[in-house]
């Protein structure tokens, strides 16, 4: 995080500093502090700073759209006060109303005592800058293909499928709350995208996406298991973010991730049972010059091993090293 500008007129003139604000009100939050030491954090910082403390001392574990402590804090900070995250840094050194005080000691208290995702508490996540709905019924998405369409799908040269304006259809399987089957539908606008998932509750949030988006028109949700629901349908792209954590993994999630469905989690013993049935029956249902982009985590050297003539092509992105694969229907 830059440092964040010194309080005072904002560029439009309005003054970012507030008059003394009267103390906050004692409800189940503020309670957690000293008496009177709620009155002492004042600014947008202070609260971050007080968060990150908080976060910390409790051993939070962050794998929910934030990877740090400092981000997460900024980001519950930015939702009690109606803010985009994009906006902290403007208002950083503003200090707050006691009814935002209130509501920000009361989504840290949350935060820490419940052990939930921050994007339950607020039933919001952003990805790629842009904002979905969540709650208990979905993962919480945090997926690396959303960055991977960006970066390996665009007009260049080295684009993986050619000209985004040529894709006419595209597949996302595991849909969860449809996050994925939006950011193609944005990306490539001339596709007709469908959206599976086997879990009649992460389809209902994925429709309250779609709609908030206004993507009705552009994106099918259909309920099944895998290809199923699709018959003999076949797709220029196939995107999936399917369930790959292996046993071990299971065992070990931390707390923040046995708050979300365990279908979301659960690949086999090996993590990868849905893996190889996709790649198994993707050929079916792609187009000649299609591709499949799909998601393993840290199952590749497994899956290389399961599948050792099929040519992978491994992707990175900002924050993961070869969690996400290419093939083309012709190598399958
Ligand atoms: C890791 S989540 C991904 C959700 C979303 N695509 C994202 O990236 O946030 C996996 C999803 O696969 C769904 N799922 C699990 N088994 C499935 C199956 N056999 N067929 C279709 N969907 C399945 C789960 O319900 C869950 O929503």
């Amino acid at each position: 995080m830059t440092p964040p500008p010194r309080a005072g007129p904002n560029p439009d003139g309005q003054i970012l500093m507030a008059k003394r604000v009267k103390p906050a009100k004692r409800g189940r939050a503020v309670s957690k502090l000293p008496k009177g030491a709620a009155d002492e954090l004042q600014t947008l910082l202070d609260f971050v700073r007080y968060a990150v403390s908080r976060f910390l001392a409790a051993k939070l574990a962050f794998a929910h759209g934030t990877t740090d402590p400092v981000a997460e804090a900024a980001f519950l900070v930015c939702e009690a006060l109606h803010l985009h995250p994009d906006q902290f840094e403007t208002f950083a050194t503003a200090r707050v109303t006691a009814a935002e005080r209130a509501r920000i000691l009361d989504l840290v208290e949350r935060r820490v005592s419940t052990r939930k995702p921050a994007a339950y508490l607020v039933n919001k996540i952003y990805m790629r800058g842009l904002p979905f709905y969540v709650d208990e019924r979905v993962i919480v998405p945090r997926s690396f293909i959303g960055e991977l369409l960006d970066s390996h799908f665009g007009q260049d040269d080295a684009s993986l499928i050619g000209d985004p304006a040529s894709v006419e259809t595209v597949l996302d399987l595991c849909t969860g709350s449809g996050c994925l089957a939006i950011l193609a539908a944005r990306h490539f606008p001339n596709a007709e995208v469908d959206a599976v998932d086997i879990s009649k509750d992460a389809l209902d949030v994925a429709a309250r996406n779609v709609a908030e988006h206004g993507l009705e028109g552009q994106i099918e949700l259909y309920q099944g298991d895998l290809f199923k629901p699709l018959g003999e349908k076949r797709y220029d792209l196939i995107i999936s973010n399917p369930p790959y954590v292996d046993a071990g993994g299971m065992a070990d999630l931390p707390a923040e991730c046995r708050a979300e469905p365990k279908i979301a989690f659960d690949g086999g013993n090996d993590g990868l049972d849905i893996v190889k049935r996709v790649l198994k029956e993707a050929r079916a249902h792609l187009a000649p010059q299609g591709g499949l982009l799909c998601e393993v985590g840290r199952g590749r050297i497994a899956l290389e091993l399961a599948v050792p003539r099929l040519p992978l092509l491994w992707l990175d992105t900002e924050d993961s090293e070869a969690e996400v694969f290419w093939i083309g229907a012709a190598d399958l």
